[in-house]
């Protein structure tokens, strides 16, 4: 009989540690309790057909797959780039019949195209009884993400999402891949709030990938760069920059350590600070996200607030005590 195959990938949303991923920097996300779930059955036509709930036009990926831009609809690109890095290596993978449903919110910045990644990598793993680690596992739709869409991501939301746990943020090393995983005390919780659509694709994120290799070739690895580097930079964008990668790596360390110590007034003033970062030096917010930013921060509760993930729109995440 054809077993019937069912795994779902969680969305994440990002406590701290935004634009610190693709420099092999920290970042502490956690995964959401929502989910995109992928259901269905091996075929033995090699080929992947699947339909979406969420979307208009099924998709119909012949394997092996010669360019995953090429395929249409456009979601189908995130299908056809896992199933194109596991051709790259060398494995041959059946055909697949299935139905994607999803609970998170799509185009708002949430991790929805990680979560379809590594629900489809589970799929092939399960049905070719392939071994892989999970870092290899998030590697592997990191290079799908980059081919599939174009904007070259660092590795923070495949792999939150891969050994994420409920609850429980992920600080993650992402020069070493390290993983230590702490549980969110009782005492607070997490809000994450949409507040405008918006895709990577096409946007600034790439820019700002640039500008951080630009600043690595004069003063070397930002991750180990101190604010006294800062000085053999004579471009002010660069300065603002570097201080933002250099402020927030520091600011991870301090979170968790306050997150440890039960400092919740310590951990929401550097969400807040995260924010402030994010906005006047890296100028990846906008007034509509400063604005929600800010009046979360007024609302009864709050002990700090930030915008979350790549950036330009999408949610804001804040720290409230229960009381
Ligand atoms: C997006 C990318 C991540 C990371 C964040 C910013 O979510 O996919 O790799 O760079 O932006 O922290």
């Amino acid at each position: 009989m054809n077993e019937t195959l069912n795994v779902s990938a969680p969305g994440r949303v990002n406590l701290i540690g935004d634009h610190t991923d693709y420099i092999g920097g920290l970042v502490m996300p956690m995964t959401l309790n929502a989910f995109t779930t992928v259901v269905g059955q091996k075929n033995i036509n090699r080929t992947w057909n699947l339909v979406s709930h969420h979307e208009a036009e099924p998709v119909s990926i012949a394997l092996p797959v010669i360019d995953p831009r090429s395929i249409t609809p456009q979601w189908g690109r995130y299908v056809a780039g896992v199933l194109n890095e596991f051709n790259k290596l060398g494995y041959e993978i059946p055909g697949f019949t299935g139905v994607i449903d999803t609970t998170i919110p799509i185009g708002s910045g949430l991790s929805s195209s990680a979560a379809l990644e590594i629900a489809i990598a589970r799929i092939v793993i399960l049905i070719t009884e392939i071994a892989m680690s999970e870092t290899d596992l998030a590697l592997l739709c990191q290079r799908a993400e980059h081919i599939a869409s174009g904007v070259p991501c660092g590795i923070m939301d495949q792999l939150c999402i891969a050994v994420g746990r409920p609850n429980t943020a992920t600080l993650i090393d992402c020069h070493t891949y390290d993983i230590q995983h702490i549980a969110m005390p009782e005492e607070i919780e997490v809000v994450t709030r949409f507040i405008s659509h918006r895709t990577l694709v096409g946007s600034e994120y790439g820019d700002r990938v640039n500008d951080c290799q630009a600043i690595e070739a004069i003063v070397g690895p930002l991750r180990l760069a101190t604010m006294n580097d800062l000085s053999h930079l004579n471009d002010d964008r660069l300065v603002r920059r570097a201080r933002h990668v250099i402020s927030e790596n520091q600011r991870v360390r301090n979170f968790a350590h306050a997150l440890t110590n039960k400092d919740f007034v310590e951990a929401g003033r550097l969400m807040t600070e995260s924010h402030a970062s994010l906005a006047n030096d890296y100028e990846t917010s906008n007034s509509t996200m400063d604005q929600a930013v800010n009046s979360m921060l007024h609302e009864s509760g709050f002990l700090g607030a930030r915008i979350t993930g790549g950036g330009f729109g999408g949610c804001i995440v804040g720290l409230r005590h229960r009381d």
